[in-house]
């Protein structure tokens, strides 16, 4: 007999959100949109095994049982997603190989992108080079049929904001000196959420920026689409989801954690706008000095 349908822990309407406590793994085979296949995207921000405290999860797995705890969620999450759909992983360098490894050989999907997150303020040592990049594992089922949204996440390209080349405004995909990001996510907004940053909540740990979910979201989903985050933490998927127009939902093992995540959905974000998308240079130089207006624009050496 199959188990039966869960009921939410906390939950809103238009658009529908909904937070479920318990391990992501029982819980998500449950969710009746996930039984249906319909998930149009996920986001994985799992723990990494690293000693720490998240409330109630014990983050120091034997290595053997987080690979296989890394497996079982996986699955359960590729499991959910329709035939279009998409899902990213955000893990660092220790278990990114057997992530991808799994997904490519196990579970046949196409890894579109492997991105990185990369941030400034890596924790300070002295034996190896200061770890200062996550990596966003960006996987498909369909490479010819998926949900992505280039229009909605452009960005001023170096062309334009550093070298002022008018053919960049000329093109015609990503007029106006604008194009799809790199796969290196970097810049204003983009740290690690520490200290006195204004998105910061309380008691959470490693809660990721705002901009981040925003580029996953409106890059692989359409308004009313269903986002998935199997570990919802601090609730970052699910508060860009919902001022984005996308339903949501979340499973996270912590009570406490659902509760202060729901709080912050209901607040909203801090940064994220459904009317605004974040633009920005990520440029590193300076915009070159332009020695006359008329000149032809040179090829210049970075
Ligand atoms: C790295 S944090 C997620 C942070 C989140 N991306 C954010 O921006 O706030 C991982 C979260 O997963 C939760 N968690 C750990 N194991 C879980 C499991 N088996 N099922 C559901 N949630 C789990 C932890 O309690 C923690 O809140």
């Amino acid at each position: 007999m199959p188990p039966r349908a869960l009921k939410p822990t906390h939950s809103l309407k238009d658009p529908d959100t909904r937070i479920y406590v318990g391990d992501c793994r029982t819980i998500i085979p449950r969710i009746p949109e996930c039984e249906a296949k319909s998930v149009d995207l996920i986001f994985a921000d799992p723990p990494f095994n690293w000693q720490v405290k998240y409330d109630e999860w014990h983050d120091g797995l034997p290595r053997d049982e987080y690979l296989k705890f890394t497996r079982e969620w996986l699955d359960a999450c590729v499991d959910a997603l329709t035939d279009r759909g998409a899902i990213w992983v955000n893990i660092p360098d220790d278990t990114a190989a057997e992530i991808v490894v799994h997904l490519k050989n196990e579970r046949k999907l196409t890894m579109v992108n492997w991105c990185i997150w990369h941030y400034r303020f890596g924790q300070n040592r002295m034996g190896s080079f200061i770890q200062s990049k996550v990596h966003a594992l960006y996987f498909v089922k369909d490479k010819d049929n998926r949900i992505w949204n280039s229009t909605d996440i452009l960005e001023p390209s170096d062309r334009a904001t550093t070298y002022f080349d008018p053919r960049t405004h000329n093109k015609k995909e990503g007029k106006n000196g604008l194009r799809v990001p790199m796969d290196v996510w970097y810049g204003k907004y983009w740290g690690r959420i520490q200290g006195n940053n204004v998105e910061r909540r309380a008691n959470h740990k490693n809660q990721l920026p705002e901009v981040y979910l925003e580029r996953v979201i409106r890059a692989c989903s359409d308004e009313g689409m269903i986002v998935m985050d199997p570990f919802t933490g601090s609730g970052t998927t699910g508060v860009v989801a919902r001022e984005l127009g996308r339903r949501f939902i979340g499973t996270e093992y912590s009570a406490a954690n659902a509760k202060s995540a729901f709080a912050r959905i209901k607040d909203g974000p801090v940064r994220v706008s459904k009317d605004a998308p974040t633009v920005h240079t990520t440029a590193i130089f300076p915009p070159r000095a332009r020695r006359n207006d008329s000149a032809t624009p040179q090829e210049t050496s970075r």
